[in-house]
């Protein structure tokens, strides 16, 4: 089987990119990337001269590339990672949000349709669905109604649907995977948790957003990975699976459990301004793929932030360099 993995130079997709090559010794994979300041080849560094690995630089924006890419590697799957991720940023600059975010979505699924690629999956994310106040126990489902808050959430739901209809209008064999927070390595230090984690060994003050009492289910970034890889396997085709761990934690306990972790003094959290239009708790209903496909979480929160914690501690270099000639949004 050969797979192209757009955006695989980035948090998630690299994580993916490491779990495939290591389970399927017989899989190909792809990865294509434009290396936006979120997109690293220091995250794939290990696994670079691995004779199943290849890596075009180029933008999914790109149709020429795209053409090319596709035309050459006769792909099975696509699945795409590729996108602008971090909300901050969509608040400040939308459009390319929009741009990447459902017309690179677009190109490559129309890249599916003209190069007969089998299958196509989506990874989205739990803001689709807006959000809940903080005292609500509702957990969102895979059908109810799509209402994000954000630029970022927006492109993503757009995202969402155009897939749908390409399942709809072209038949394409399409899945989409909407999950939870991630944690853990190879994260670019803008994000809660690596950014909590970097400030906190550098004895730099931690910036929170208003209380801090924001609620969000944080899942391992491993567990996710295993969850796409069983949809890709097993899910059904047109359908939409909500990948959570169930684990919901404030922003605010999410950093005094860093800091109890390196033994540092709660007086580094530095509230600051809320962020526009913050969401305050989301919450999805993952039953459908633990039911359907089997799938169970299998880190536990409390020895998965320690790792977390331990591989930046131990990985800082990798830190120094991802963050060349860029800066910490906060
Ligand atoms: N991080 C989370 O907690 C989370 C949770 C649920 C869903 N998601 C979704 O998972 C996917 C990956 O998220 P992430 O956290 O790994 O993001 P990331 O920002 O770490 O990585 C995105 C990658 O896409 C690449 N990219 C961006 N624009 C591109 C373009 N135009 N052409 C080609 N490549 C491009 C970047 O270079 C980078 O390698 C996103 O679709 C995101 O919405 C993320």
């Amino acid at each position: 089987m050969k797979i192209c993995v757009a955006g695989g130079a980035g948090f998630i997709g690299s994580n993916f990119i490491h779990y495939m090559i290591n389970k399927y010794r017989d899989m190909q994979i792809v990865c294509i990337d434009a290396l936006t300041y979120a997109g690293n080849l220091e995250n794939l560094e290990i696994i670079r001269e691995n004779i199943n690995f290849k890596f075009y630089r180029g933008n999914i924006l790109d149709e020429i590339f795209l053409n090319k890419v596709f035309e050459k590697e006769n792909f099975d799957v696509v699945v795409n990672f590729a996108a602008e991720s971090h909300v901050d940023r969509s608040i400040k600059n939308g459009k390319i949000f929009l741009e990447t975010n459902i017309i690179g979505t677009k190109n490559l699924m129309d890249m599916c349709l003209k190069y007969n690629v089998k299958k196509y999956h989506h990874v989205s994310t739990d803001e689709v669905y807006g959000d809940l106040s903080l005292n609500d126990d509702r957990k969102f489902l895979e059908s109810d109604v799509l209402k994000p808050s954000s630029t970022y959430g927006v492109s993503k739901a757009s995202s969402d649907m155009l897939v749908m209809s390409y399942y709809r209008t072209f038949n394409l064999q399409v899945t989409i995977s909407r999950c939870s927070n991630n944690y853990g390595p190879y994260q670019y230090p803008e994000k809660l948790i690596p950014v909590a984690i970097i400030k906190a060994i550098k004895d730099e003050k931690i910036p929170l957003y208003g209380t801090g009492e924001n609620i969000r289910d944080w899942i391992h970034v491993y567990d996710h990975v295993i969850g796409i890889d069983k949809i890709i396997r097993e899910g059904k085709v047109g359908e939409i699976y909500n990948i959570s761990s169930g684990v919901e934690v404030s922003n605010l306990d999410i950093v005094k459990t860093i800091l109890k972790i390196l033994g540092k003094d709660y007086s580094l959290i530095n509230h600051v301004e809320d962020r526009l239009g913050h969401d305050k708790k989301y919450s999805i209903d993952s039953r459908k793929i633990k039911n359907e496909l089997s799938f169970e979480c299998s880190v536990n929160f409390k020895e998965g932030i320690e790792e977390t914690v331990n591989w930046y501690l131990n990985n800082l270099t990798w830190v120094e360099e991802v963050l060349k000639d860029k800066y910490i949004e906060v």
